[in-house]
């Protein structure tokens, strides 16, 4: 479906440890948990996969650690056909993220960024090149974030922001880029307007619109799909329906086949409407990487 498309993504590579309990613990609380595993994650690890599960040609850029779970993260992209050429391997210790996975497939998650904050702007900026579309995340450091976007489109490369984790980061400084995509949590973080309707999706959009002038801006928003503001108007497209285990990586899968079809199509909406159909695959498994639909899965979810 994506095989001419040649993608790049300056994120993240955390080793994911995720545990699940009926219900999550309050201040001071113990809990019995009913499982837990080790994964494969980091918002910008997982994006990668998400691209290249789709077909797309991808090229990661991001700092591990020279230990243990460094070496077994990029093993695990090179197995999944990702070009970690970019990925240094000087970082003080590989990033690691904890998932606490409620009943309901609800998430809580403590990361450790670790050597995704030490990706420095140089390590980004010369790798952004020969690509069709760049994939960044705010889980790495500010200024490489900012530093490869603005190199991105000098070049007219696609610009997909994803705007987790939830922070106040500096959009003004990457103005312009293609698609600006937070979910609920991280536009209330960036505009201060939790979207919790159409009329509070449409403020927060106008607010993230004026700060970051991106071409369009499109709200995760969970099991209610997906918003697109255009700087004009604001359209709603609804999710598929999915059985939820855990929704860890939704908005990863989301954000993957999001920009992969805007830059095959030019379609934002087809776009949007193929994030969706992503993400309601990555709801139903649990952890992160594992959630990321392939080429056959997605056009299997197209049919129906
Ligand atoms: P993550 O848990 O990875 O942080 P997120 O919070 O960034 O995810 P969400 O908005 O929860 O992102 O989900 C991303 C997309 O996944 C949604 O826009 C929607 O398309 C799909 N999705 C999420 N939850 C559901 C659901 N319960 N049913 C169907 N689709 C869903
Ligand atoms: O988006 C999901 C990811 O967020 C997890 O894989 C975890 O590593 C955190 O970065």
């Amino acid at each position: 479906m994506y095989k001419s498309i040649k993608a790049a993504v300056m994120g993240s590579i955390n080793m994911d440890i995720i545990l699940s309990a009926e219900r999550l613990p309050e201040t001071g609380e113990n809990v019995l948990g009913s499982s837990y595993s080790y994964a494969f994650g980091g918002k910008g690890a997982n994006q990668a996969i998400g691209l290249s599960r789709l077909g797309a040609q991808v090229k990661m850029i991001g700092k591990v650690a020279d230990d243990a779970n460094g070496n077994r993260l990029i093993e695990n992209l090179i197995k999944n056909n990702v070009d970690t050429s970019g990925v240094a391997r000087d970082g003080s210790s590989t990033g690691l993220a904890a998932i606490l996975i409620d009943g309901d497939g609800k998430n809580r998650i403590i990361v450790y960024e670790s050597a995704n904050s030490e990706v420095v702007p140089e390590q980004a900026a010369s790798l952004i090149k020969d690509i069709d579309v760049l994939l960044v995340q705010f889980e790495t450091n500010e200024e490489a974030v900012i530093a490869s976007v603005n190199t991105a489109k000098t070049k007219n490369i696609v610009t997909v922001v994803d705007c987790g984790p939830a922070k106040n980061f500096s959009l003004e400084k990457m103005q312009g880029m293609t698609i600006l995509t937070p979910n609920e949590n991280e536009t209330e973080a960036l505009s201060g307007i939790f979207p919790a309707d159409e009329r509070t999706a449409l403020e927060a959009s106008r607010v993230l619109y004026e700060r970051s002038l991106a071409k369009f801006i499109v709200l995760k928003l969970g099991e209610r799909g997906c918003s697109l503001y255009d700087g004009k108007e604001i359209s709603f497209f609804p999710a598929y329906p999915a059985r939820v285990l855990d929704t860890t990586a939704a908005g990863d899968s989301f954000t993957a086949a999001l920009a992969l079809e805007y830059v095959k199509s030019g379609d934002i909406k087809k776009a949007c409407d193929m994030g969706n159909k992503a993400g309601s695959i990555a709801v139903g498994r649990v952890g992160a990487e594992n959630s990321m639909p392939t080429e056959k899965e997605l056009i299997i979810c197209l049919k129906k």
